[in-house]
């Protein structure tokens, strides 16, 4: 016979890392986006991917409580939680190929997804027109992405036969840039020059969007009706950015566990990859490359404890990283460890993290545990 196993509770003296996220600092980066943008320009909100590592609902409530009413996801799965959880009028889009067997659901729930082919669209359709209805629907264009979308070259060809079809409501119309570096402008130029090719796109009755975050800060003569932007809105890529300037809304933290003092000459840490100069102490901090800290931060990252910065020495573990936190420093099991965020006046941020660990602050936030408690302030 089965047998329910109640699990006690568990003492929590030796906390996970976890995330702050300001939602009074998102409120204030949508605001200053909004401001900056023409009237009738409307801002989708990318929040796929659990909005970058912040926590899907709570941050698309508080979108929607500062005036967003267009939110993008990857799939239809988070756009379905999305419907149960904010009010009506907002729009949803799933910017990934949505399965046209799906279409009964894109109906039931108001959500929009992209066409990404001719066939695609053709699936839709048909699928629609089975319950006499028309799927509201934006046309995805590759024009030099190269992942997916219908080809630039075909479009009006495609968009011809899609345009009329029954089954479908075309409302909008979107491509997305492989590149916007201000440095070398031409490729995404020529992206906006095959869309506006496309007579679709230039004829204005559709919902045009193209920008992303780096896009709607440096090229403002491409908003169009909407931007799609999420990175800038989360606070990076626009700290110094001339059209606005956004902060980095969330902060990962923990906790240090155990301190020692060690002689000079003191081995750390898998391999002994790090060996003290002087006596020090180190202390033992929970987080691992399992919770999302990078591996590569082994002997190279930093984290803060009492407002300083404090090296991470040794190789980064699955759940635990040594820090040296200096001679005698006082430092205690318990104390509070930043990751990524403020303590004092010293600050680490996921672009900092990302460039050390070669790569990207999207990989940074979307990489943070999703079970690590989510904390809004
Ligand atoms: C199709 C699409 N549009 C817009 C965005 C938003 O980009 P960003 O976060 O750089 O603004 C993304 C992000 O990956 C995307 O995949």
């Amino acid at each position: 016979m089965m047998q329910t196993i109640v699990l006690p509770p568990v003492a929590q003296s030796f906390k996970t890392p976890w995330v702050e996220v300001d939602l009074g600092l998102l409120e204030q980066n949508i605001s200053k986006m909004k401001a900056s943008l023409n009237h009738t320009t409307s801002v989708i909100f990318v929040v796929k991917s659990n909005a970058y590592g912040h926590g899907l609902v709570p941050i698309a409530k508080s979108a929607v409580h500062a005036g967003i009413d267009w939110l993008g996801v990857a799939y239809l799965e988070e756009a379905l939680e999305l419907r149960q959880s904010l009010p009506q009028h907002v729009h949803l889009l799933v910017l990934g190929a949505v399965d046209a067997a799906n279409t009964p659901i894109l109906l039931d729930h108001r959500i929009i997804p992209v066409v990404v082919s001719k066939s695609h669209g053709l699936d839709f359709s048909h699928n629609a027109v089975r319950f006499d209805q028309s799927l509201p629907v934006h046309l995805k264009i590759d024009t030099g992405m190269g992942r997916f979308g219908i080809p630039w070259e075909d479009a009006n060809h495609t968009l011809s036969g899609l345009l009329k079809d029954p089954g479908l409501k075309i409302q909008g119309i979107c491509t997305h840039f492989s590149s916007v570096e201000p440095n070398h402008p031409k490729e995404a130029h020529e992206q906006v020059k095959r869309m506006s090719q496309i007579g679709a796109f230039s004829k204005g009755h559709l919902l045009r969007h193209v920008s992303n975050s780096r896009a709607f800060l440096n090229y403002p003569q491409w908003d169009f009706d909407a931007v799609r932007t999420g990175m800038a809105l989360y606070g990076y890529g626009a700290n110094e950015a001339e059209r606005i300037q956004t902060q980095p809304i969330l902060q990962w933290k923990t906790h240090v566990i155990q301190v020692k003092s060690v002689p000079a000459n003191f081995p750390v840490g898998y391999y002994a990859s790090y060996r003290t100069d002087t006596p020090t102490d180190i202390a033992t901090v929970s987080v691992g490359y399992a919770d999302g800290f990078p591996r590569l931060l082994g002997n190279r990252g930093h984290v803060l404890i009492r407002g300083q910065r404090c090296k991470v020495i040794g190789r980064v573990s699955m759940n635990w990283i040594t820090v040296d936190v200096g001679h005698e420093s006082g430092v205690d099991a318990g104390e509070e460890v930043v990751l990524i965020g403020k303590q004092g006046s010293a600050s680490i941020w996921a672009d900092e993290i990302a460039k050390k660990a070669d790569t990207i602050p999207y990989e940074i936030l979307t990489r943070i545990h999703p079970h690590a408690p989510r904390i809004y302030i």
